[in-house]
Parts: C-alpha cells; structure tokens; sequence
C-alpha cells in the first residue's frame, strides 16, 4: 500500500496545479486541511541547517537578509535505487541531480513570482520541490521565510508584519505541526519561533521544539534542563541538534559527515550522553516521519468527508459552467474531482486496513 505521507503529498500538488487560488473553488479548503510541518523561526535561527541536515544535502539558498521569501513544500521521498535526485513541481520534465543547480532554482523561482531585484518582495505562493534520496525518510517539510525584526536595506518596512502575518496563516491551521526552531545560545525567553507557535498552539500539542546551536553555548552553561523537559516544557520533548557551523561551510562539510559529526558530538559531551537516542537531526527526521504519518492516519475520517463536500462542490462548479466543459477552467475542476475520487478511494483503503489491524503502511 503506498504511504499515507506520499498520498498526501499528492493531493497537495493535485490542489496547487489544478486550482488557481481561486477563492470560489473548494480546493484552498481541503489544501488547508491536509496534515503538513511548518519550519519556522528568526532569521539565522538554524532553519535552513535543520532542513538540509534532515535531508543530508545542501540545497537551500543561503546569505543575509531576508532569503526565504516564499514557501517552499518540501517532499521527500525515499528510494533505495542508488539515484538521488529532486524535482521541481514548475519543471515536470527535469531532473536535478546537481543541488547546487536546485540552489539556484530556488532563487529564480522565488524572484520569478516576487519581482527579484531589489524589491525583495514576499509571496504565499509556494514552490514545491521533492528529493528522491535513499538518504532521506518520507516527510514533507514547509519552510518558511524567517522571522525578522527590523526591515533591511530595500525592503518595505511592512515586510516584517507581513512575513509574520504569512507564518501565522501556515501555522494556525489546526492540522499544521509546528517545527519551532530556536538557537540554544539565545534567551529561550526571547524566541521568535516559540512566540508565534504559542500564540496558535497556547498547550503545544502540535508544536515540537527544536534547539539549535547547542555547540555554541556559553562555557559552563548547557540545556540539559530544556532537553529533559523541566524548562519551557512542551507536550513533546525537546530535540537538541548540532548544525554546521558557518567554518564547515565555507569549507564544504558534506551533509553525511556533519550527520556523523553530530552524533559524535552528543555521544560525547558528559551533560548530553545519556539523551543521545533522542537528540540530533537523523533522529528528528524519523520521529517527524512516523508523527506526519499518525497524524494522516488520525485525520482520515475527516478528510474523507472533507473530500467528498470537495467533489459534490466541484461538480456544482461544473455544472455553473455548464456542459460541454471546454473551458480550461472547468477541465482542471473536472480534473481534480476525479483526483479526489481516487483519494477518497484510496482513504478508504487504507480505514479499512486501520480497522482489521492488519495494516503495514
Ligand atoms: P536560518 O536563517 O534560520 O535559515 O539559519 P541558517 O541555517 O542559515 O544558519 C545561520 C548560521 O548559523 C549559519 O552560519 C550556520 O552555519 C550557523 N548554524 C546553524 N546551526 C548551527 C549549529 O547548530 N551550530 C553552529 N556552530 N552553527 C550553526
Ligand atoms: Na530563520
Ligand atoms: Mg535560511
């Protein structure tokens, strides 16, 4: 049976390239619904570090200011064929083996929706990229621009509302798990990313913390007591991670070697040893992976119904339009119908599996 995460991750992309974000159409509903991880945190928190370490490649763009500045759905399928390579939902045809080149990609598709130059300008209209690797687990990751205080040279002031305003409209859906990123060398207290997701997530129950930067920590001071959850506890435990520093990359680290780097490092340390298991990126992944997949599994029900006012909605819309359908428009309605009557099809499977208990996804 295929993977609730790789099912899901469809009827997302089905949603983005068949619906126009057309407010009329059913489908912002049920994108908005689909269980997906939100990154979020200042800027320079750690977040480009986490993703690429969960992935085990470079790829993000990188620099100062302001770089993420559209949403980026993140998919990550895992193949055991040697390839590794990613794909650009705007690009069906192409496949990147060079992530260097998806780097780049990145960048031009951001400014190719946001004007580029130096407005700088934001847009809610994501990207979607998936990385096939055998590197990887299924997940599917939003990253999000970061958090900032102060606008920079060249952007509007309301750029700082605005990019807070876009992390709020992904985070407060109630089927949104949060990935709050905040650097263990800042006043906990001070955090952007633990701000925002306790504003929408008041008891946690959706938001896991991650602690960036424990490396670089003060002499004689250590998380131990926010990893072991007696300081700014949430319902789930904190995870420590040690991302590449700014030297190993200027000196092109490889993503496998700062992976093992890291274990090393929590292995290692006196205060940290005993909370290996639990600490580090590879280990964010799974537990990431395995909660994404629980949470789809939990969220079935609901989907389905939501799927089948999706389908009776569309075919209102289809009949609006009247027949034959020639329009483009209604091609792509017609379309995701019957995308939808497979999923609910395929929902239904995967209920009934849940139900028999027999279910090995
Ligand atoms: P973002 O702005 O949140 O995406 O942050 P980045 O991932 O770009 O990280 C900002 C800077 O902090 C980079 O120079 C990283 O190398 C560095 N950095 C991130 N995480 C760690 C870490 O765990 N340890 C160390 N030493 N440096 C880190
Ligand atoms: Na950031
Ligand atoms: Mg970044």
């Amino acid at each position: 049976m295929e993977s609730l995460i790789s099912l899901v991750n469809k009827l997302q992309r089905a949603c983005t390239a068949l619906g126009d974000h057309g407010e009329e159409s059913a489908l912002p509903t049920l994108w908005d619904a689909l269980p997906s991880i939100a990154v979020v945190g200042g800027q320079s928190s750690g977040k480009s570090s986490v993703l690429e370490s969960i992935v085990g490649k470079d790829f993000l763009p990188r620099g100062s200011g302001i770089v993420t500045r559209r949403p980026l759905v993140l998919q990550l399928h895992r193949i055991d064929d040697g390839r590794e390579y990613a794909e650009f939902m705007h690009q069906p045809r192409k496949k990147y083996t060079d992530f260097a080149a998806v780097r780049k990609e990145i960048a031009d598709e951001t400014d190719r929706e946001t004007g580029g130059g130096r407005s700088k300008q934001i847009s809610s209209v994501p990207i979607y990229l998936s990385i096939y690797s055998p590197n990887v687990v299924n997940l599917t990751l939003i990253d999000l621009p970061g958090l900032t205080k102060v606008a920079v040279e060249g952007q509007p002031d309301s750029i700082v509302q605005d990019i807070e305003n876009m992390v709020r409209s992904f985070i407060e859906k109630p089927n949104c798990i949060i990935l709050a990123i905040s650097p263990a060398n800042q006043d906990l207290a001070t955090s952007d990313a633990i701000k925002i997701s306790r504003e929408v997530d008041p008891k946690g129950d959706r938001t896991f913390g991650v602690l960036t930067k424990i490396d670089l920590m003060d002499k004689g001071t250590d998380a131990v007591d926010i990893l072991e959850g007696r300081a700014y506890k949430l319902q789930f435990p904190w995870i420590g991670v040690v991302n590449r520093s700014q030297a190993d990359i200027n000196k092109n680290t490889d993503m496998i070697a700062a992976r093992r780097r890291e274990r090393e490092y929590f292995a290692n340390t006196p205060e940290y040893k005993h909370l290996t298991q639990r600490m580090g990126s590879e280990h964010l992944g799974k537990m990431l992976s395995k909660h994404l997949e629980q949470v789809i599994k939990s969220r079935i029900p609901g989907l389905q119904s939501l799927i089948n006012k999706t389908i009776i909605e569309l075919e209102t819309e289809l009949s609006r339009l009247g027949k034959p359908v020639a329009t483009d428009a209604g091609g792509k309605l017609y379309m995701i119908m019957e995308i939808s009557r497979v999923f609910d099809g395929i929902f239904k499977e995967h209920l009934d599996g849940t139900r028999s208990g027999g279910d090995k996804i």
